[in-house]
């Protein structure tokens, strides 16, 4: 824990208007490839700022807007094949947008075949194309990680593409973008967050640094969780803020458990990531209490909760508040899922090793 580690070799500009403003930091190249999703690069005026500032700086641009949620490596090759002559990325929307344009980068720069995607371990190494990343949700926190997250079809899971050579070169954050998004996203993607800096504040990786921008994002998280459960208008600024410190968060420290579970009720179930991750948290918070009670006093402290029941409360009128509330998996959907996440090897290098008991009622205890 006294040990530091700490990189970020990323660029974090931010601000109302600093796509535009910021254009000589970040034009990187000659023609972008700009990767985004279906709707919410035009409904936020990104797309706009991008194209103008990219013209105004002599570059030219392609546009792969296809990426679905959750992408898979069809969805990665796809993007590859619109990449002719880019020499740039720039990922305009949400995690799944930036995850895939990551991903497009590499194996653009790499020349990955699509059969080796998931047995070729990036390697670290000039030729990825540089990617610019332009969050549209408050949570995923891509823009600041090396983390690529695509959808394995054989292995019915998502899985974690890994590299220092992913960290975006530029991120880009203007809140205003925010501003079009429906209140479940806004709420699913906060809990993302929040998942992010309690994951990340447990992992045998964290430092004290680390652990301090954990509880700074809680800290900031807390009253706009707050402000959602009451049908209030939340801070949009504070929770991209929030979102990207907790990104920083889990670049040196990966996420753990509660992701590892809350991929197969996305895969199997449709529940949007960020929901899956909060409805785990608060039985995952009571798992964790046992083992590691000071530091859990901490996080109870910094989101300004008594214990595991105040923060399954919250969680669960944040998301009443959206109508969001998942339908629950069957018994044995649970017991499929915990033979998944336990497979996993993130969970093998967690602090608590979790017996398959102990994630059922952590499961059951979700829902
Ligand atoms: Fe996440």
């Amino acid at each position: 824990m006294d040990t530091l580690r700490f990189s970020l070799p990323t660029e974090v500009l931010s601000g109302p208007g600093c796509v535009r403003r910021t254009g000589e930091r970040w034009v990187l190249g000659r023609r972008a490839l700009i990767v985004t999703g279906r709707h919410g690069a035009e409904a936020s005026g990104a797309l706009a700022d991008v194209t103008a500032t990219l013209e105004a700086h002599g570059a030219t641009w392609a546009r792969f807007a296809e990426v679905p949620e959750n992408p898979d490596v069809a969805a990665v090759y796809a993007g590859v094949r619109a990449a002719e002559g880019c020499d740039f990325v720039v990922a305009v929307g949400g995690g799944s947008a930036l995850d895939a344009a990551k991903a497009i980068a590499w194996v653009v720069g790499m020349e990955v075949p699509e059969e080796r995607f998931f047995r070729m371990l990036p390697e670290a190494g000039d030729r990825v194309l540089p990617v610019v990343a332009i969050p549209l949700t408050c949570g995923t926190g891509s823009e600041v990680t090396p983390y690529s997250i695509i959808t394995d079809h054989v292995a019915r899971t998502k899985k974690n593409v890994s590299c220092a050579c992913l960290f975006p070169r530029v991120a880009l954050l203007d809140a205003r973008y925010l501003a079009s998004l429906p209140p479940h996203v806004v709420a699913d993607t906060a809990l993302d967050a929040l998942s992010h800096a309690i994951e990340g504040a447990y992992s045998p990786r964290a430092s004290r640094f680390t652990v301090a921008l954990s509880l700074e994002a809680i800290r900031v998280l807390s009253p706009e969780l707050v402000r959602m459960a009451h049908g209030a208008f939340v801070n949009l600024a504070q929770l991209q803020y929030a979102a990207t410190v907790a990104g920083i968060v889990i670049a040196q420290t990966g996420t753990g458990l509660v992701h590892a579970m809350g991929y197969p009720l996305t895969y199997y179930r449709g529940i949007p990531h960020g929901r899956a991750n909060g409805v785990l948290l608060a039985g995952y918070l009571d798992f964790m209490g046992r083992t590691c009670g000071d530091l859990t006093r901490r996080i109870f402290e910094a989101l300004a909760v008594q214990g595991p029941d105040e923060a399954h409360a919250l969680i669960d009128a944040v998301l009443d508040g959206v109508g969001a509330t998942p339908e629950a998996p069957t018994e044995d959907e649970l017991m499929r899922f915990t033979r998944e996440p336990l497979r996993l090897e993130l969970v093998r290098r967690y602090r608590a090793m979790p017996s398959p008991e102990e994630v059922m009622d952590i499961y059951r205890s979700a829902f």
